[in-house]
């Protein structure tokens, strides 16, 4: 049999990241591995034939978590490469103005969605082969293009730079598949927040929509497909 295909997500306990892990593990021959900041926190999840889940511990507001994890990875659990590996742990603060959000919100946000994601990357990408993947989970708040629905602009400059991130890394790493890719509004703990926000009861888009439209992308990119681009999660590129 085939050496199985590895995938790391980070913030894998619920939400969109729990429905990526639960269908990546639904494969046959899929190691997933969910890196989470409390690992008793993973429910179960069913797994296709030949494949598991491994849990590491993996706080993205602490830059060293990420290369404690992947060297507990090496050494705990044998796992020597990624091939995927989708920065998805994010917080989102409650919508504040530039003028008036806390620094601390801000410096918070900051530090879990943006250093915590170059933090993985950096991590990762000693055990990515040639051709292995690399997403940097955004948002359409990260578009500077837009005309400002909410007053979340904190959150969304910390996913402008996870877009920028992203771009970087595509031309620095010219063997690896990288890019941003926007999940939808979807119907997560921070996704309905967003939608009370906005006078709606839920987000409009289901974990399921969004989680197998971002396999079918995550497939289907290649160095000429998507890398260096801001993909959403419906196939369709994304403003910058
Ligand atoms: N839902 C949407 O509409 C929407 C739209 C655009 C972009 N996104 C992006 O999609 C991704 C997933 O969002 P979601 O809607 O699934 O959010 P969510 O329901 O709030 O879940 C967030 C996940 O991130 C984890 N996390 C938060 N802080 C962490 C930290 N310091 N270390 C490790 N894990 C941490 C959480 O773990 P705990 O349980 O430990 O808190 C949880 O697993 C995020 O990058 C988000 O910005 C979501």
């Amino acid at each position: 049999m085939a050496a199985a295909t590895t995938v790391l997500i980070s913030g894998a306990n619920r939400g969109i990241g729990l429905g990526l892990a639960q269908a990546y593990a639904a494969l046959p021959n899929h190691t997933v591995v969910v890196a989470l900041r409390n690992p008793s926190s993973m429910p179960t999840v069913k797994t296709g034939e030949g494949s598991k889940v491994v849990v590491v511990k993996l706080d993205a507001g602490v830059a060293s978590d990420a290369k404690t994890a992947i060297d507990e990875l090496k050494s705990k659990h044998g796992v020597t490469k990624l091939d995927i590996v989708i920065a998805n742990a994010a917080i989102m603060h409650d919508f504040a103005s530039l003028a008036t959000i806390p620094l601390e919100d801000f410096e918070q946000m900051w530090r879990v969605n943006t250093l915590g994601s170059l933090a993985l990357f950096q991590a990762c990408v000693p055990l990515m082969p040639k051709g292995a993947k690399f997403i940097f989970m955004s948002s359409g708040a990260s578009i500077i293009d837009r005309i400002p629905d909410k007053t979340d602009a904190g959150y969304g400059i910390t996913k402008s730079a996870v877009n920028y991130l992203a771009r970087y890394a595509h031309f620095e790493n010219p063997d690896l598949v990288i890019f941003s890719m926007s999940p939808g509004w979807v119907q997560t703990e921070m996704g309905d927040r967003g939608a009370r926000n906005a006078g709606l009861e839920h987000a409009p888009t289901t974990v399921d929509e969004s989680v197998s439209g971002m396999i079918k992308v995550i497939e289907e990119a290649t160095r000429d497909k998507w890398s260096g681009l801001h993909a959403r999660y419906n196939g369709t590129q994304s403003k910058w």
